[in-house]
């Protein structure tokens, strides 16, 4: 009974640490296995640890409303409940969770968190101490962990996923038989010019799940996050430096966030985002984050933050510091039910890379670790019991299976720039239809032979089937913002 995890972010590590059989768990991951989005964040994950002044009842609130309506409300309470359980296994996997001066858990707060319940580690650093201290836990339980072999496609037969077909970064591939496949791939930053992401985050995961014939959902609904370093590699900067009283200016000085929304700064993410990225199309001019508040104490609350921003050469602890939004984070992909399984007999999927429901159309922040951490273990319970069929609600196929008539190859710049201008913070019809056209326009790699031509066709894939399902919805919803939409033009007028 052969598991193959693919991807070694929070949720892939807890399902192979979960899984009742380790020596039948094989984890496999494209490049080096602290080469993930969950490596990467800062920011914390979102639990509650504080009983007597937080509740799951309110942590389902703040995720709901967040959600824009669109969350699936039992997804979101299993999300919520099964939290403290799942902070509980990271703290004994060794992940150093940062404490206050008595000892206790320290929590900080986050955009539209109604109470301060988001834990740390390292101060910024959260997800490379719980990538380590995962890695760690799984590779001591004797699970395998190869690095730089990709998954090239799923291994189907009679409609039931069988395996996995691979290919190392050396050029070698083969097929590995597998009972179940678990897809723990991550995010699709790479969509885009700018993204806070890793470059691995090419969107494998749901590009071999719709080739393969899953269900996909929600596609149309990708976060921008605010405050990305103005400069190459969008560096992010935490919503935890705004969550501890940094503001926005323009520049100005102007506080413009205090008209756009009651909590400002600390408004939704999709508000904020799109507060921003209007501020600067309407004065031409970069927007700053201002943290001088802290001065010096920075370097000691944000140390990762503060090495990358004075690496920059841009003192921050004394001057405001230009930023942008960037792409950050998808919310939809391979429909799951509430134990990971997919529409698929035998393939799982878990993390950014499936849609639960518990984001909706927009994202609570610091609640896609848990995401990870809390189905990453309810996959791994289901596969104690075998694989089943999906058994969750039916959602609308979004999946794409039309091989279109294709002229031209893309680069991978013109493929980003054309899903920014298309598919970015707004959208309109005109402008989903160009993109639309112009994707189907491209080819992929007709016969990918290398990672990196894997990676561009499975982006190419996605755009298609996000800017497919951001043209139906018609309406705004949370992350997906359309400028015309009646109204939101009304609004505007
Ligand atoms: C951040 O630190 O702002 C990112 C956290 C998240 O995306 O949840």
């Amino acid at each position: 009974m052969t598991t193959v995890i693919v991807g070694t972010g929070i949720a892939g590590l807890v399902c192979a640490l979960a899984h009742p059989r380790p020596e039948d768990v094989l984890v496999l991951t494209k490049a080096e296995p602290t080469a993930s989005n969950t490596f990467a964040a800062q920011g914390g994950i979102a639990a509650v640890t504080d009983p007597a002044g937080d509740s799951i009842a309110a942590h389902v609130a703040d995720t709901l409303t967040a959600g824009a309506g669109l969350c699936d409300a039992a997804a979101v309470r299993a999300l919520c409940a099964d939290g403290p359980d799942r902070i509980a296994d990271l703290i004994a996997a060794g992940v150093p969770f940062d404490r206050s001066p008595a000892g206790g858990l320290a929590r900080g707060l986050e955009a539209a968190h109604s109470v301060a319940r988001i834990l740390h580690a390292g101060g910024d650093a959260t997800g490379a101490g719980i990538a380590e201290a995962l890695l760690r836990a799984v590779t001591g339980r004797g699970i395998e962990v190869r690095p730089h072999t990709l998954v090239t496609a799923l291994i189907t037969d009679g409609g039931r996923v069988r395996g996995v077909r691979t290919l190392t970064s050396g050029g070698a591939g083969e097929d590995i038989t597998a009972d179940a496949v678990v897809l723990a791939t991550g995010g699709a930053g790479q969509l885009y010019p700018y993204t806070s992401n890793p470059e691995v985050a090419t969107a494998d995961g749901v590009a071999l799940a719709a080739r393969a014939g899953a269900v996909l959902a929600d596609l149309e609904f990708y976060q921008f996050h605010p405050t990305t370093l103005a400069l190459p590699g969008n560096f992010l900067i935490s919503e935890a430096v705004r969550g501890e009283g940094a503001v926005l200016r323009d520049h100005t000085g102007e506080r413009f966030m205090l008209a756009v929304h009651p909590d400002a700064e600390l408004a939704p993410r999709d508000v904020v985002a799109r507060g921003v990225a209007d501020r600067m199309r309407e004065t031409g001019a970069p927007v700053f984050l201002d943290a001088t508040a802290f001065g010096d104490r920075l370097a000691t609350r944000f140390p990762s933050i503060d090495a990358a921003v004075r690496a920059a050469g841009l003192d921050w602890a004394h001057e405001p510091v230009p930023i942008t939004p960037a792409a950050h984070y998808w919310m939809g992909g391979v429909a799951t039910d509430l134990a990971g399984r997919t529409s698929l007999p035998g393939l799982y999927a878990v993390g950014e890379v499936a849609r639960t429901g518990v984001h909706g159309a927009n994202r609570l922040a610091s609640n896609s670790l848990l995401e990870g951490a809390v189905f990453g273990h309810r996959a791994a319970l289901a596969l104690s019991d075998g694989p089943f069929e999906h058994a969750g609600k039916p959602v609308e196929d979004q999946n794409d299976r039309t091989v279109r008539a294709t002229s031209a190859r893309c680069t991978r710049d013109e493929l980003q720039q054309a899903v920014w201008e298309g598919v970015g913070l707004g959208r309109d019809d005109a402008g989903l239809a160009a993109t639309e056209a112009r994707l189907a326009g491209w080819s992929g790699e007709p016969a990918p032979a290398t990672v990196a031509e894997h990676e561009t066709a499975n982006l190419l894939l996605a755009a298609r089937l996000m800017a497919r399902a951001a043209r139906a919805r018609t309406r705004s919803a949370g992350a997906h913002f359309r400028t015309d939409d009646a109204r939101v033009l009304e609004t505007a007028s």
